[in-house]
């Protein structure tokens, strides 16, 4: 499942698997967690070849448990620290750097195996499993993004949905720009547009994609 951020991919993706009985792997999860390493690591992250001298570096671990999702670096869990703003607005940056997603869709891919999951991100039906058997592209409207991502951040008295809509379309522009596997929907996804549709209704629609064609 991909799509841009907000568009409620993680809340759908998570739901599809527990009711299809599947493991979840969140790839921006891994992206956060390498750019969350690189900022604690005092790596200037829009220097992309400081970034990619040191992507071989942190030992990531992703958990594929759909009721309890797990991401840790060099062993400590950082399932908090990847959801700050400070992370969330660098993380364009950090992967846009080829070295890093090289060494992410490796980890993906191991992850991944043979299939039975439901993966999240952004170039999932593009790149990292072209032939798997359901694609879905995910949408909304920029304003219910915004707001959904505002409500993710509602602890941060900065994160605004006026400050949050122009953090997200910074980060959407530049992740739909990118040189390295940009945003983009594949040729053979299915498109929802969640922005009229409650969760259940995404969930159910995906259930259904994914009935027919496997
Ligand atoms: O889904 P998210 O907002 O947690 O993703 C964080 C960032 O990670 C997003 O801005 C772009 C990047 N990302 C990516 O480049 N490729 C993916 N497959 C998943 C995320």
């Amino acid at each position: 499942m991909d799509g841009p951020s907000g568009s409620g991919k993680s809340s759908a993706s998570k739901g599809v698997a527990r009711a299809l009985g599947l493991r979840y792997l969140d790839t921006g999860a891994m992206y956060r967690a390498m750019t969350w390493w690189m900022l604690d690591q005092g790596v200037p992250v829009e220097d992309a070849a400081a970034v990619a001298a040191k992507a071989g570096d942190p030992v990531l671990e992703s958990g594929t448990d759909p009721d309890a999702p797990t991401i840790s670096v060099d062993g400590a869990d950082v399932s908090g620290p990847i959801r700050t703003r400070e992370v969330t607005n660098a993380v364009s940056a950090v992967s846009a750097v080829p070295e890093v997603r090289a060494r992410l869709v490796a980890l993906q891919r191991e992850i991944i195996g043979t299939g039975g999951i439901v993966v999240e991100g952004r170039d999932i039906g593009t790149v990292v499993v072209p032939d798997a058997p359901v694609k879905v592209y995910l949408t909304a409207s920029e304003q219910v993004r915004a707001a959904r991502r505002a409500k993710d951040l509602a602890a941060d008295p900065g994160a605004t949905v006026t400050v949050t809509q122009a953090e997200q379309a910074r980060r959407d522009k530049l992740d739909s720009t990118r040189k390295a596997s940009p945003l983009t929907m594949a040729a053979d996804a299915h498109e929802i547009d969640s922005t009229e549709l409650s969760l259940g209704e995404v969930i159910e629609a995906v259930v259904r994609l994914a009935k027919e064609q496997t």
